[in-house]
């Protein structure tokens, strides 16, 4: 029964509460204190009232954090009080002197700081009027930034809302100072499931939160697993109680409700100061978020008063980084690397540099818009950074006066090769791709190696002991061409030829490659490495068209819509977007993919029998979905990590119970079924209403336990 709207009014209000203390619980202080199960209720209910009453949707609804309207450009704010950087203690001598110039000009024999990690992400400001998120803002150039509010609060560990706590009354208006950045699993996650997809991957943790932040579409920064810690507080209106110490400060922060990093520490002194940075120093490995140093600010909030700032950075707080983990050398040239969908990567080669605990001569430029804007040349002096487990990369060149100026103008831009540099062939650059690709496919070497390497790899034909060394040595030797003549051409003689191949592992990889003829239908299609296509999308097609016949049927069919004109964008490729989660885009790879007549004759070849001169792989119908399990006729999305099993176990335990498994989620999606540290699939799930399980509730709808 409906209940009055006051009633509804009420129970939004209460429903408001209890999900973002649980929100705190959960991405601040990291204890949630119900199962996930309960708080989808919650939130779900939430959205229904919401639903039925817009007018009770308040700005500090947490359902309005999964992202709105994309905006045309983001506004400028001008801060109430700059945001200043902070100076720079190079060495102990420097660190030392910051030290003393405070103990002077305060009169004092030892002094308190709070020593805090330096975060390495983007400096923002929130203001909160009556304890309510009302804007959110980069730092820009310190007097003025720009409003990213509605990305701001996508983010869970953000509070939309402040609460006063006991003897931490809130101040009618203040301005919180933090960094957002991205923790380095989420970077991970995101830079692999980008990999598998053929998509552009995110460079570094830096530059994905930033560009996460900058997003137009904040249904897009919803989807990154952005965080945040707050460190300082800037303007303040009415603030009756405020704090005497920095340590307060942050305690205030705390009890609010705001993410305040578990790091910090009030240390004495010069040797309070050192012994942090080493202890810091020595963390640094084991974190989950890049910090490039420490900083150190002192605690006593009058005395900051006393000590003023000298060009925009305060002479209270002082930054001491880590060893550089850039370094300053010369690029020598730029050289292209093409990989196995032929994208033409370009690579520094440098005067070999030490950084970061190694040694680097190789460097990479990402892609081509990376090199223009950054506008490096060979001869440049350039800035190569290493940062953490990332590939070492270059930064940017060092030009430095007039002099340094017209000499960079004098060198050579970079420019793509107009033949691919392994085979010669042509390279292309699609209009709107920010790859270039070499055009001739498995003929040219670099991309046949790459296509290889994925074909036998261990969720694709699974062919142990065929590594990416042999595998070189093989097309070296010219006994390997192609996919096919991995089980045509292969055997031990052939092997035999090769350089440090002894006879057991000979007689192993033949075997294995034997033994991976019987395989799945969907690992047959993943291992074909068509541009797009993931192990899911591989096997959702392999699912959805049951024989390699129709799919190649379907693809045919529907190639010829790709670029008619007189048929919507929406109508193109009917066939293959009946495959779940199969969208324009992938639908387009997989049509243009198998189609394309030399990629069919290896196909051709790969799967005929053996007794007819093809390479026999084959694989057993795939199981239709049980149509009478509990899960029949339910589409799933799985993610984050689940208590005691893999993804692969919960898939595996989905589909014997008729349910179907896939890879995203979209409005087509009946559960997603979330674990720990769930990320963008959950918040996507939220905004399109779809239903969110734990494993425990997956398994009782289920039937089992
Ligand atoms: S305090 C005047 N605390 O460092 C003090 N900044 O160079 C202003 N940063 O833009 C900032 N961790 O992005 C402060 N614990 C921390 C910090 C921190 C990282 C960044 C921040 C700022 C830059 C200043």
């Amino acid at each position: 029964m409906p209940r009055s709207a006051d009633a509804d009014a009420r129970r939004a209000q209460q429903l408001r509460r209890r999900i973002a203390e649980h929100d705190h619980r959960y991405y601040v202080l990291d204890q949630p204190s119900i199962p996930d199960a309960e708080y989808d209720a919650l939130y779900r209910e939430l959205v229904e009232i919401e639903a039925r009453h817009p007018e009770l949707i308040t700005a500090d609804s947490p359902t309005q954090r999964v992202g709105g309207a994309p905006l045309a450009e983001f506004a400028p704010v001008r801060h109430r009080q700059p945001m200043q950087s902070l100076r720079k203690a190079n060495d102990e001598a420097e660190l030392r002197d910051f030290d003393r110039r405070v103990r002077e000009t305060l009169g004092r024999d030892e002094i308190a700081y709070s020593a805090e990690p330096k975060l390495d992400g983007l400096a923002v400001s929130l203001t909160y009027r009556d304890g309510v998120l009302e804007q959110g803002a980069t730092r820009g150039d310190g007097e003025t930034g720009e409003d990213v509010t509605a990305n701001l609060r996508t983010i869970r560990r953000i509070p939309l809302h402040l609460h006063a706590g006991k003897g931490h009354p809130l101040p009618p208006l203040i301005e919180v100072r933090g960094e957002v950045f991205l923790p380095l699993s989420g970077f991970r996650r995101w830079k692999e499931e980008a990999e598998s997809r053929g998509e552009r991957a995110p460079v570094n943790p830096r530059n994905a939160a930033a560009g996460s932040l900058r997003q137009l579409d904040s249904s897009i920064t919803a989807r990154r697993p952005l965080a945040f810690t707050a460190y300082a507080i800037g303007h303040h209106e009415g603030w009756t109680a405020a704090p005497k110490r920095h340590a307060q400060v942050l305690e205030h922060l705390r009890t609010w409700g705001l993410p305040v990093s578990e790091l910090v520490e009030t240390v004495r002194g010069e040797p309070g100061l050192l012994d942090y940075f080493e202890r810091m120093r020595q963390r640094r490995a084991s974190l989950d978020f890049d910090i490039d140093g420490v900083v150190f600010k002192l605690d006593d909030l009058a005395g900051r008063e006393e000590l003023g700032s000298v060009s925009r950075e305060p002479r209270w707080a002082c930054a001491y980084k880590f060893a550089a983990e850039e370094a300053e050398t010369i690029l020598e040239k730029v050289e292209f690397q093409v990989g196995r969908t032929g994208a033409l990567t370009p690579v520094a080669r440098l005067h070999p540099v030490f950084v970061g605990g190694a040694t680097v001569s190789n460097a990479t430029l990402h892609n081509m818009d990376e090199v223009a804007r950054k506008d490096v040349r060979p001869g440049d002096r350039v800035v190569v950074r290493r940062a953490g487990d990332v590939i070492p990369e270059v930064v940017r060149s060092v030009i430095e006066g007039a002099a340094a100026q017209k000499a960079h103008e004098a060198r050579e831009v970079v420019a793509l090769p107009a033949a691919c540099p392994v085979c010669g062939g042509a390279v292309e650059r699609v209009e709107g791709e920010v790859v270039a690709r070499c055009t001739n496919g498995l003929s040219c070497r670099a991309q046949l190696h790459g296509a290889l390497i994925h074909f036998v790899s261990r969720k694709a034909m699974d062919i142990e002991g065929l590594g990416d060394k042999l595998l070189a040595q093989l097309i070296e030797a010219g006994i390997v061409d192609s996919p096919a003549s991995i089980y045509l051409k292969v055997d031990a003689p052939a092997l035999a030829q090769l350089e440090r191949m002894g006879d057991k592992s000979a007689a192993n990889v033949v075997s294995a490659i034997d033994r991976s003829r019987d395989t799945e239908f969907g690992r047959f299609l993943f291992a074909l490495g068509c541009p797009q296509v993931g192990e899911t999308t591989a096997r959702d097609l392999a699912r959805h068209f049951g024989t390699l016949d129709a799919l190649l049927a379907a693809a045919e069919a529907d190639a010829p819509t790709a670029h008619d004109d007189t048929i919507k964008e929406k109508d193109r490729f009917p066939l293959l977007r009946q495959v779940p989660d199969v969208g324009p885009t992938v639908a387009a790879h997989v049509a243009g993919f198998f189609t394309e007549p030399r990629n069919r004759d290896v196909i051709r070849s790969l799967v005929k029998p053996v007794e007819e001169g093809g390479c026999g792989i084959r694989w057993k119908a795939p199981k239709a979905a049980a149509a009478d399990g509990a899960l029949s006729g339910k589409s799933f999305v799985i993610t984050g990590t689940l208590p005691g099993v893999s993804r692969e176990e919960a898939g595996a335990f989905i589909e014997a119970s008729g349910g179907r498994v896939s890879g995203s989620v979209s409005s087509k999606t009946d559960y997603l079924v979330a674990g720990e540290a769930a990320g963008s699939k959950l918040a996507k799930a939220e905004k399109l209403g779809v239903t969110i399980l734990d494993w425990k509730a997956l398994r009782a709808m289920a039937g089992g336990d």
